[in-house]
């Protein structure tokens, strides 16, 4: 696969693309360079004030078609459920980019779940199955979902998923993020297997400046050091727009920063999942379990021919 630029980024003119968390750090990136391609970019944010705010910056700096903001907070099933309402009235879903996460919170809940892996997977998992029938409605839809190299220290706690038995939030982060890639290889196998124009593809930003380390107390001041040695928020973006855009992606890849360890660079390949990733029996687990905590089944073949 060659290295995929910013340059690379195809004409986006007539595409509409949903981005998840996109009012600030990897996701307002991301929605920068999809709307300065051409696309229609809908922004799901939690926070309405924020969303407003990156709809306005947005609108000032891409002559693409008028984005719009998209409220959608994904420990809340309600708001996930309102927000895959308000995309189906536009004209057409051509890419999902589950990018929005939280990490190493407070303990809090969503879905039933620690909020990590409820936000993180959970909340990604139900808008998924509330849209993939409008991403596959015009052939050639695409579902991206953000993971990390966190992944790679990660095992799921089936039995403390809400952290009655103990809560340490690093280890909550990277269960997320392995989720998040079981979830995506599981995704297009099951797309695959049914015969759906969806690819669903994976990546990640490596190390980035941004502002994903606001629980981190006195840590936070080392961040600028993290746009310095390793990726801007910008860099962090290009994966996932590689992902949603590079016309040779195929569906189950996942890719991540080339060069330096996946921890950095101005260009996206593929990137290495651990064993633990590949794992379909605890995919398929994770999935059953997830239908359930979210109260939706995800059957893809019934769906779509429903
Ligand atoms: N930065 C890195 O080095 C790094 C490394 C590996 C993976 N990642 C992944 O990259 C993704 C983007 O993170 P980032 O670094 O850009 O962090 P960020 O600057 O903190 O942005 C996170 C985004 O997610 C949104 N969000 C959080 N909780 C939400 C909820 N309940 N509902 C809807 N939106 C919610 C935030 O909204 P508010 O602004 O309203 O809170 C914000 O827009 C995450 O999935 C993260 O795990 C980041």
């Amino acid at each position: 696969m060659t290295p995929f630029r910013f340059s690379d980024i195809p004409d986006q003119t007539g595409r509409t693309v949903l981005v998840t968390g996109a009012n600030t750090g990897i996701g307002w990136h991301i929605a920068r360079h999809l709307a300065r391609r051409g696309a229609k970019v809908l922004l799901g944010c939690r926070d309405p004030r924020r969303g407003e705010e990156a709809v306005a910056r947005l609108r000032a700096e891409a002559s693409a078609d008028a984005p719009a903001l998209v409220q959608l907070d994904l420990a809340d099933g309600a708001s996930i459920r309102a927000a895959a309402a308000r995309v189906a009235e536009e004209e057409r879903l051509d890419a999902l980019i589950n990018n929005a996460g939280v990490m190493m919170p407070p303990l809090g809940f969503a879905h039933g779940a620690e909020q990590q892996f409820g936000v993180n997977h959970l909340g990604h998992f139900l808008l998924t199955a509330l849209l993939l029938d409008r991403l596959a409605a015009d052939g050639g839809g695409r579902v991206v979902v953000q993971a990390s190299l966190a992944h790679r220290r990660a095992h799921i706690a089936w039995d403390n998923l809400d952290a009655r038995s103990g809560y340490a939030p690093q280890r909550f982060y990277q269960q997320s993020k392995l989720a998040n890639l079981l979830f995506a290889f599981a995704l297009d196998r099951r797309l695959r297997a049914a015969g759906v124009p969806v690819k669903a593809v994976a990546c990640h930003p490596g190390f980035a400046q941004t502002e994903i380390v606001r629980h981190l107390g006195p840590a936070r001041a080392a961040a600028p050091l993290i746009g310095m040695l390793f990726n801007t928020a910008e860099d962090g973006a290009l994966p996932a727009l590689h992902a949603a855009t590079g016309p040779e992606v195929e569906g189950g890849a996942y890719l991540g920063p080339y060069g330096l360890a996946e921890l950095r660079g101005r260009a996206s390949g593929p990137a290495v999942a651990s064993a633990a990733a590949r794992d379909a029996d605890a995919a398929d687990r994770l999935w059953q379990l997830s239908e359930t905590m979210t109260g939706t089944p995800f059957e893809i073949r019934s769906q779509l021919s429903a």
